[in-house]
C-alpha cells in the first residue's frame, strides 16, 4: 500500500521545489516569496519593479532566490522568465501569476475610457494566460505542476471594484477553470486565491484606503481583517503537495464575505 505522507506544521512544505511568482517586488507577491523560501522553495520574482524585486531577492538571500524584470503583459518577457527559471533551477513546480493592477474607480460607465480597460485585461487576465501556458510549456513534459493565479473576491461577485477590475478577475476564474480541465491529464494543478481586500500598494493608491478604512471592511469574522499572510499562506496551501488532489478551485479568503449578505440579519434576532 502506498504510504500516506504526514504533513506538520514544522514541517518545511515546499522542500526541493522551485516557484516563479509574477508581481513578487511588492505586497501579496513579496509575502509569498518570503514564505515559500521559508518552507524550502527556491524562487524566481519576475516584476517590473527593479529594484525593489532584487532588494526583496537580497533579504531573502541569493542562494534562494532570484529576480527577473518580467512585464507579464509581455509574451517574450514571461517566456524569457520561464526560461530562466529552467536554466537557473532545472524545473519548475510551482508557477504563481500574481501581479496585478488596480484602476481608479469610476462607476459611471460612461467615464470608463477603453484604453483604461484594457490596461487592467493585459495586466489582470492576459498576464495570467501567458503565465499559465509558459508554465504549461514546460510542466506538461514533467508530468507534475501547481498553478496558481491571484483572483478576488471581485471574482464572484460584482459592484464593489470598478468594472474593468471585476471583469478582468471573472476572467482569470474561467481561464483557471478551463486550463485546469485541460492540464489535469497531465497531472497539473490549476488553482486560484482569492483575497478580499488587503492593505497594499494596489489597494491604497487605486481605492484610496487609509488604516481606519482597512480596519472597517466588512467581514463575517468579528475583529479580523485580511492580511497579506493569509492570502500568502492559502498560495502555500495550493503550491505543496498537501492540496494534491485540489484542481480546478477558487480558494476566497475573505472571511465569510462574500457568502453573507448583510441585508439579512435573521440570525441576530434569534
Ligand atoms: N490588495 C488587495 O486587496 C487585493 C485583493 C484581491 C486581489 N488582489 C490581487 O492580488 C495581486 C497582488 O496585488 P497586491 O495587492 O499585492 O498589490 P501590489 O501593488 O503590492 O503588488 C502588485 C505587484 O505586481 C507588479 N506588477 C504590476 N504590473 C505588472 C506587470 N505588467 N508585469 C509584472 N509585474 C507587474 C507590481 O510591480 C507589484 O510588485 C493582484 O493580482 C491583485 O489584483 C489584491
Amino acid at each position: 500500500m502506498a504510504s500516506v505522507p504526514v504533513f506538520s506544521a514544522a514541517a518545511r512544505r515546499l522542500e526541493g521545489k522551485v516557484a516563479l511568482i509574477t508581481g513578487g517586488a511588492s505586497g501579496i507577491g513579496e509575502y509569498a516569496a518570503k514564505i515559500f523560501t521559508q518552507n524550502g522553495a527556491k524562487v524566481m520574482i519576475a516584476d517590473i519593479q527593479d529594484d525593489l524585486g532584487q532588494s526583496v531577492c537580497k533579504n531573502l538571500g541569493p542562494s534562494v532566490a532570484s529576480y527577473i524584470h518580467c512585464n507579464v503583459t509581455n509574451e517574450a518577457h514571461v517566456q524569457n522568465a520561464v526560461d530562466s527559471t529552467m536554466a537557473q533551477y532545472g524545473k519548475l513546480d510551482i508557477m504563481f501569476n500574481n501581479a496585478g493592477i488596480g484602476c481608479y474607480p469610476k462607476p459611471n460607465i460612461l467615464d470608463n475610457t477603453q484604453s483604461d480597460f484594457e490596461e487592467v485585461i493585459k495586466v489582470n487576465l492576459v498576464g495570467p494566460f501567458l503565465g499559465t501556458k509558459h508554465a504549461a510549456r514546460v510542466m506538461i513534459p514533467a508530468k507534475q505542476g501547481s498553478i496558481i493565479t491571484t483572483a478576488s473576491t471581485c471574482a464572484t461577485i460584482a459592484g464593489v471594484a470598478p468594472h474593468a477590475y471585476t471583469t478582468s478577475k471573472h476572467g482569470v476564474l474561467g481561464l483557471m477553470r478551463n486550463t485546469a480541465v485541460e492540464l489535469g491529464k497531465h497531472g497539473i494543478r490549476v488553482n486560484c486565491v482569492s483575497p478580499h481586500v488587503v492593505a497594499t500598494y494596489m489597494t491604497k493608491t487605486f481605492f484610496d484606503l487609509d488604516d481606519e478604512d482597512f480596519a472597517n471592511i466588512y467581514s463575517n469574522l468579528k475583529g479580523a481583517m485580511c492580511k497579506k499572510e493569509d492570502v500568502a499562506s492559502a498560495a502555500l496551501f495550493l503550491a505543496s503537495d498537501e492540496s494534491k488532489f485540489i484542481s480546478g478551485h477558487n480558494l476566497i479568503v475573505d472571511g465569510g464575505f462574500t457568502i453573507v449578505n448583510p441585508a439579512f440579519s435573521m440570525f441576530e434576532k434569534l
